[in-house]
């Protein structure tokens, strides 16, 4: 840009006929690398979304649970202890939770703890989705307990109306029936559910994290959890379409945002050129 740039100072008459003839290649190479460029980048994020909403989904190994041991002793320790049975006065048991809650606490940014209080609020989350994992696998190999679910944990029976009665019958009297939460006694809260992804969801269901209760599958069975799910999400999605946050649908919402966004550094782009051209 500044090689062209440089010289506007010096003998414009002559440089503006010699720029006639050779600037004009120049600008057309220079429209095709910026639109190449623009293209790369529209084409690259997308696959970055795309791919960043599949599930792990993969058995734990024995690599897993000593790397999660490893990420355990820096990370929980001090509140969990060495055995996972907790420290006075810092965090509770670990024993019996299972992966599953500590994919729920972990994933929606609540763990690791920084501040004691009455509600443990959703945060950022700390930690990726195979640390996750392997935080889960470790915690789950010494004191055992519920899993995560694997695979769709959408119900394949297209009926949103069976979800939307156990949803009320079992949720609504917490988290209200559009989902947006509501305090509970003693500074406690039920949040709302609007950037919980399915999984996050389920695992909720199977924990019972703080004063909801825990959902185990003689209460509620696997089917009717995922009846739940796809009720909460399609809720959510034709509440709020495009909406970020949403599992399912948030990559479609992300790449019309980088579409427009593209689209618009291409006009940028235009504009830019066709004001050096003349
Ligand atoms: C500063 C202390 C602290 C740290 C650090 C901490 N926790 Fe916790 N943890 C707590 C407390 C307190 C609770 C109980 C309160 C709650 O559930 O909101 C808890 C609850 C949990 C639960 C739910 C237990 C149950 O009965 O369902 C899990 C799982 C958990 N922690 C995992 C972890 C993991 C994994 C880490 C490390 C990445 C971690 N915690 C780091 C204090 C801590
Ligand atoms: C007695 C009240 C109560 C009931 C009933 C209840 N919950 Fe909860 N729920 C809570 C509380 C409290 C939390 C917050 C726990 C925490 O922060 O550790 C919570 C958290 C959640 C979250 C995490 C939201 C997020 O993104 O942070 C989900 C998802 C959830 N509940 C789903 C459900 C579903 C589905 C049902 C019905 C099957 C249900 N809950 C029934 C009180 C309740």
């Amino acid at each position: 840009m500044s090689a062209t740039g440089a010289d506007d100072t010096v003998a414009p008459a002559r440089r503006k006929k010699r720029r006639r003839s050779r600037g004009g290649l120049r600008h057309r190479l220079g429209a095709a690398a910026v639109l190449i460029a623009a293209l790369c980048t529209m084409g690259g994020s997308y696959a970055m979304f795309a791919t960043s909403s599949g599930a792990a989904g993969t058995g734990s190994s024995q690599a897993d649970v000593s790397a999660g041991h490893q990420l355990y002793s820096t990370g929980c320790i001090t509140c969990h202890g060495a055995n996972l049975d907790g420290v006075k006065g810092n965090g509770p048991s670990l024993i019996g939770t299972g992966a599953a809650s500590v994919y729920f606490q972990v994933s929606t940014g609540r763990m690791p703890l920084v501040a004691q209080g009455a509600y443990a609020p959703r945060k950022e989350a700390k930690y990726n989705e195979s640390q996750v994992d392997q935080l889960g696998a470790y915690i789950e190999s010494v004191g055992g307990g519920p899993g995560v679910p694997t695979g769709d944990l959408r119900s394949s029976s297209a009926t949103i109306g069976k979800g939307g009665e156990l949803f009320r019958l079992n949720c609504a009297s917490c988290h209200g029936t559009t989902f947006k939460g509501a305090p509970l006694s003693a500074g406690k809260q039920a949040p709302s559910l609007n950037k919980a992804n399915d999984k996050q969801i389920y695992t909720a269901m199977l924990s019972g994290p703080e004063n909801m209760p825990v959902f185990s599958d003689n209460t509620i069975t696997p089917e009717q959890k995922k009846q739940i799910i796809t009720y909460i999400q399609t809720l959510k999605a034709s509440k709020d379409p495009g909406g970020n946050g949403i599992d399912r649908i948030g990559p479609v919402s992300e790449a019309i945002v980088i579409w427009v966004a593209g689209v618009g550094a291409l006009m940028v782009a235009i504009l830019w050129i066709g004001a050096r051209a003349r």
